[in-house]
């Protein structure tokens, strides 16, 4: 699948953001190997440590799905700059492979691609 053609589900995931207390929506979807996408958005929570992120829930939707071979995750913010998963999310996808190719855009569908071994090397491993 194109690059730009899951950037734009992630897009289109970011509508569905609740993020009241940000105002910062964010969007994302998962390719697995098999081909299908699982999106995610952000959301918040009054008890704002509860937030999980559009990336985490776009994993969590696959994985739920029964699906953990992943190929991809596309991310995108309403921002100039390549919107880039935090700490925690790279954990998480870190956990499904280090190969997941993260597609990183912006506001104008811009975009960079880099692994989870780039992105986060030497991840935590049981
Ligand atoms: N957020 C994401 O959804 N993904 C990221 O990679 C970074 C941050 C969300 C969490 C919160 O709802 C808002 O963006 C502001 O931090």
């Amino acid at each position: 699948m194109d690059d730009l053609v899951l950037l734009t589900a992630a897009r289109e995931a970011k509508s569905r953001a609740y993020a009241p207390y940000s105002r910062f929506p964010v969007g994302a979807a998962v390719l697995t190997k098999k081909g299908a996408v699982y999106t995610g958005c952000n959301i918040e929570n009054a008890s704002l440590g509860l937030t999980v992120c559009a990336e985490r829930a776009a994993v969590f939707n696959a994985v739920c799905a029964g699906e953990r071979d992943l190929e991809a995750l596309a991310v995108s913010a309403d921002t100039p700059g390549h919107c880039r998963p935090c700490g925690a999310c790279r954990q998480v996808l870190a956990e499904f492979s280090d190969d997941i190719r993260v597609i990183m855009g912006n506001m104008n569908m811009e975009y960079e691609v880099k692994t989870i071994k780039d992105l986060l090397p030497d991840s935590f491993k049981i």
